[in-house]
């Protein structure tokens, strides 16, 4: 008798200690998985910007005045989850490049658009400041005060007559006279500008 019980016994425990180490697993998977999200959010901060998404709702909107057409190049500095350069290609048939320094979003990014087969939507990890912009037709950014300021110099220095820059959030502030239109919306404004 005790003998047919034993091995019934032995096994629910088993079974139970397997549950249990699976959970421990899963919750050790989970919380190393958001220290590294969270490591990577704290770094895109530290590299100037936080991440923070525009808006899908508004995004239409944002575009609208920049006129994009079939063939133009987009390259957005800071793409965070890629949503505004596949809004692009999608919408417009534009071609483009989306660069940002996390990791996490750019792989996030690039699993998206082959998930959507968007060919002409390009993600890299790379910092703002590496980033080729002498093909760019649009530049789309929403970045923070300070790092625009730094931008300014290379995006003068690299943007073709013609370019359109879209600021989401905020104004850049040495280009005030060649700002041509502003979408106000509440918190963030955009704000436009073509290279003279
Ligand atoms: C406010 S988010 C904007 C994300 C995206 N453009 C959007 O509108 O949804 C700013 C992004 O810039 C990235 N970033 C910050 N500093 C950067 C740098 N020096 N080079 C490249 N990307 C940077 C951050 O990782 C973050 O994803």
């Amino acid at each position: 008798m005790g003998a047919k019980i034993f091995p019934l016994y032995y096994t629910r425990w088993m079974l139970a200690l397997l549950i249990y180490l699976l959970a421990v697993l899963l919750l050790l998977f989970f919380l190393i998985m958001m220290s590294i999200y969270t490591a990577l959010l704290i770094y895109s901060s530290l590299k100037g910007s936080p991440y923070v998404p525009t808006k899908s709702k508004i995004i239409e909107e944002i575009f609208a005045p920049a006129k994009m057409k079939k063939g133009d190049c987009l390259i957005e500095l800071g793409s965070g989850d890629g949503r505004m350069l596949r809004y692009a290609v999608k919408k417009y048939k534009v071609s483009g490049v989306g660069v940002d320094v996390n990791p996490l979003l750019v792989f996030w990014s690039k699993l998206v658009a082959k998930a959507e087969n968007l060919v002409d939507a390009e993600y890299k990890v790379e910092n703002i400041f590496d980033t080729d912009l002498s093909r760019a037709d649009h530049v789309y950014i929403f970045l923070m005060p300070e790092l625009i300021d730094k931008l300014v110099v290379k995006m003068k220095r690299e943007l073709k007559k013609g370019t359109v820059v879209i600021s989401h959030g905020f104004p850049i502030k040495a280009w005030k006279k060649i700002q041509f239109h502003v979408y106000e919306r509440r918190p963030f404004p955009t704000y436009y500008y073509r290279i003279k």
